[in-house]
């Protein structure tokens, strides 16, 4: 998993996505969960699956992980096609310039979306984490499937 967590609540639902990879029906998956500045091609060239998980902000996903897939776009040309990938956006009104702006990169990468995206606007509500736990580890039993 790759997500920015700038306040309380966006590091509830990255504690979220890491509880929902770290299922305990997942024996056999290895969840590794990082802020995209520690982020890079090395550990993404590891990856068998992705969680991205991004706040909106001016109507476009974080800098931060903006900035992750600058890193790794060209650096990873070629040698991440079909990685089954899921993503959430924690948006305060809005959130559709996010997804597309996620979806088209995605698509650039080759990667597989598996999921439709998951986007979690307006007031905060608790039940976003409980959405985001059942977005992680439906990515995690796929893969531990052999689906993806
Ligand atoms: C600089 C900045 C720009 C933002 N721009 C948008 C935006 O364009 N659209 C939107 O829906 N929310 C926007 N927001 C709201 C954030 O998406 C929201 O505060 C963030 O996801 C954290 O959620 P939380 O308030 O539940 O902690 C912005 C927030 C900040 C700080």
């Amino acid at each position: 998993m790759v997500a920015n967590r700038p306040s309380a609540n966006t590091a509830a639902l990255w504690d979220a996505a890491a509880r929902g990879l770290r299922h305990p029906d997942l024996e056999d998956i290895h969840a590794r969960c990082l802020d995209p500045l520690e982020a890079g091609p090395d550990d993404l060239r590891l990856a068998h699956g992705i969680v991205i998980g991004t706040t909106e902000n001016f109507g476009y996903m974080s800098g931060v992980v903006k900035d992750f897939f600058e890193r790794v776009y060209y650096a990873c040309e070629g040698e991440t096609e079909g990685l089954p990938v899921v993503f959430y956006v924690r948006a305060g009104r809005d959130g559709t310039g996010t997804v597309r702006a996620l979806s088209g990169i995605i698509q650039g990468m080759g990667w597989r979306l598996v999921q439709k995206p998951l986007v979690l606007h307006g007031a905060w509500r608790d039940s976003f984490c409980d959405e985001i736990e059942e977005l992680a580890t439906t990515l995690g039993a796929g893969m531990s499937a052999g689906l993806y």
